[in-house]
């Protein structure tokens, strides 16, 4: 049985992170996704983490961890992500998955920097996350 995790902050899920998601179900006989909160098909589950991601990970007995790169941008931060944990734990293989193109650009972080200024969000999380990350502005 291999199990892969799909970790991130997801503050918040985008449609960039569901696209990952649904790209990488097909491939794992199980999928969690595993929110950190340290700072959402029956093959997938979320779960939250604290700590070490391997130490988790190994925990779960997961085969391995999914990432998604949108641009080189990306390639630095998960590279040296991806090499620290096989360090820590070599069993464990990181898999990359490419982004779909209409969402190479979005970042949870732009995206509420967007939202945070007016700036309109519609098209790149779900609605539903749309209306409580309106929730929480008016709050
Ligand atoms: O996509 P994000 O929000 O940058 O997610 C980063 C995440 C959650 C994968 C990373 O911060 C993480 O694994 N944190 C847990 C602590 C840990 O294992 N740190 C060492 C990473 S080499």
């Amino acid at each position: 049985m291999k199990r892969a995790i799909f970790p991130g902050s997801f503050d918040p899920l985008t449609k960039g992170h569901l696209d990952i998601i649904q790209r990488s179900v097909p491939l794992f006989d199980e999928m969690i996704v595993a929110v950190n909160t340290d700072t959402g098909d029956c093959r997938m589950a979320v779960e939250s983490f604290q700590g070490l991601l391997v130490d988790y990970a190994k925990q779960r007995e997961a085969a391995a961890i999914v990432r998604g790169i949108r641009a080189v941008s990306d390639y630095d931060y998960e590279v040296r992500m991806a090499l620290m944990n096989r360090r820590l734990e070599p069993e464990i293989e990181t898999v990359f998955l490419m982004a779909a193109e209409e969402y190479s650009y979005v970042s949870s972080r732009l995206l509420k920097q967007v939202f945070r200024l007016g700036g309109r969000v519609d098209g790149l999380v779900p609605a539903l996350v749309e209306k409580r990350m309106r929730e929480k502005l008016n709050k």
